[in-house]
């Protein structure tokens, strides 16, 4: 994927200044930022979510997805490149099957796919023996695996992912994070949004970050100590 002259303001104050960044198949990138900063908002952008000002994402194939926006594409593009936000956007009063099966539905999934596909998704979340269970009665690591088997549904080819360890303990961050380096090694794109200097440290990937609206860091296998 390539993000190419991406302008992102806010109240005519601009943040990102005609940033092009190119992402390639399989890569595992972090995007570090401080806190506060508009890491959530550049990766709302990235789904259309949040309109930026002029310009565009060229696929893996060739072809620019904003020149030929339509809700059709849109929809396709979403399942495509899945975002896991950081507050999960999980539907409370309903429970972890439903929450899962209902990702799907709304995606206009065939009955027999759904029953076949979220109790697959849930096993690989270890997530089986709560599917009965209201989202309001988890944990946060809980909803954190709620809302990675609800991206796994779409079997996306990048997964984009919003300060996955802010609310987790240092080993279970680790933990969470192994699940990411598995679904890479699976073929998927995995972009993490994230402040946490331990697991960037841990990993030494891909290190992209963001000074006076440009990039200002791109750098393979970096961490802090460097
Ligand atoms: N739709 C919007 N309109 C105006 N301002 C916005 C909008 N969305 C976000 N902002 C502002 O942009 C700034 C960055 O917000 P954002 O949520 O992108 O930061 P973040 O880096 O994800 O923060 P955190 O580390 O706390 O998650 C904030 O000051 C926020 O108020
Ligand atoms: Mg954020």
């Amino acid at each position: 994927m390539k993000i190419d002259n991406l302008t992102l303001s806010f109240w005519n104050k601009k943040v990102l200044d005609k940033v092009t960044l190119e992402i390639k198949k399989q890569e595992f990138v972090f995007i570090i930022w401080y806190s506060w900063s508009w890491k959530t908002s550049l990766i709302r952008s990235l789904i259309w979510d949040f309109k930026p000002e002029n310009w565009d994402i060229i696929l893996d194939d060739g072809s620019y997805l904003y020149k030929n926006l339509n809700e059709k594409t849109l929809r396709q593009y979403r399942k495509r490149i899945w975002v896991i936000f950081q507050d999960y956007k999980l539907l409370e009063s309903k429970t972890v099957y439903e929450n899962v099966a209902f990702a799907m539905e709304v995606c206009n999934y065939k009955d027999s796919e759904i029953i076949k596909k979220v109790p697959e998704v849930l096993e690989a979340t270890w997530l089986l023996l709560k599917k009965d269970r209201f989202a309001s009665e988890l944990s946060g690591w809980e909803k954190q695996r709620v809302s990675i088997a609800r991206a796994l549904v779409h079997n996306p080819e990048i997964i984009i992912w919003d300060e996955p360890t802010w609310n987790l303990d240092p080993k279970t961050a680790l933990t969470i994070m192994e699940i990411f380096e598995e679904l890479n090694r699976l073929w998927k794109t995995i972009i993490i949004a994230t402040h946490d200097k331990n697991i960037v440290d841990s990993y030494k990937k891909r290190v992209i970050s963001f000074k006076d609206k440009k990039i200002f860091l791109d750098e393979e296998k970096w961490s802090y100590h460097i």
